[in-house]
């Protein structure tokens, strides 16, 4: 696989077999938390994909799916405003609703679909990320499963983009 995107250096921060024991035992976790649920799971697109649909895989409950896509990395490394691009397509009051999303950063994006979607009145809300950057944060959001805490640094692979490339990569990758 590529080890450079656009001339930067890719160096290697989690291994795919790393993540998919770590999906799996998200999944596991969720299936237990939502027995007897009306559970809807919404992916934030595009970055949750490849992670979303590990994950659905390894839960053992019935579940719907929807998505919203957003675009916050207008591109390469630098943030954007939040824009909602396709809004989502079920009703979601009184369902128990999971965001999942692949990358918690300053907390801007998830932020605004909290809002939205605690505007339309669901039965429960909880929060999913796959990566979870360390750093001090404007909002202060909580979020109820955690794949992995890493440094704060601009990573690749597994669905994350740099500049929308590398979203194939099987592994997780720090852009240098
Ligand atoms: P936030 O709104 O600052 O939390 O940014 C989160 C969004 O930006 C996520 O949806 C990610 O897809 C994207 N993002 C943030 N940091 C990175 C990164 O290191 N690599 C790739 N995408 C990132
Ligand atoms: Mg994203």
């Amino acid at each position: 696989m590529a080890n450079e995107i656009k001339g930067r250096k890719l160096n290697l921060l989690i291994k795919s077999p790393e993540i998919k024991q770590k999906v799996h035992d998200l999944g596991k976790q969720i299936t237990n938390d939502y027995q007897n649920k009306n559970l809807l799971i919404i992916g934030i697109l595009k970055g949750s994909f490849i992670f979303l649909a590990d994950l659905i895989r390894s839960i053992d409950i019935n579940t719907e799916i929807d998505f919203i896509r957003i675009s916050s990395y207008k591109n390469e490394m630098t943030p954007g405003n939040v824009e909602l691009i396709t809004d989502l397509g079920v009703p979601i009051k009184d369902r128990d609703v999971l965001l999942v999303e692949d990358l918690l950063d300053n907390g801007g994006t998830l932020n605004f679909i909290r809002e939205k979607i605690l505007s339309n009145q669901p039965a429960s809300f909880k929060t999913c990320v796959l990566l979870n950057k360390k750093k001090t944060r404007q909002f202060d959001i909580r979020i109820d499963y955690i794949g992995f805490q890493i440094d704060d640094k601009f990573v690749v692979g597994y669905g994350t983009d740099f500049a929308e490339e590398g979203r194939n990569l099987p592994d997780i990758y720090v852009v240098e």
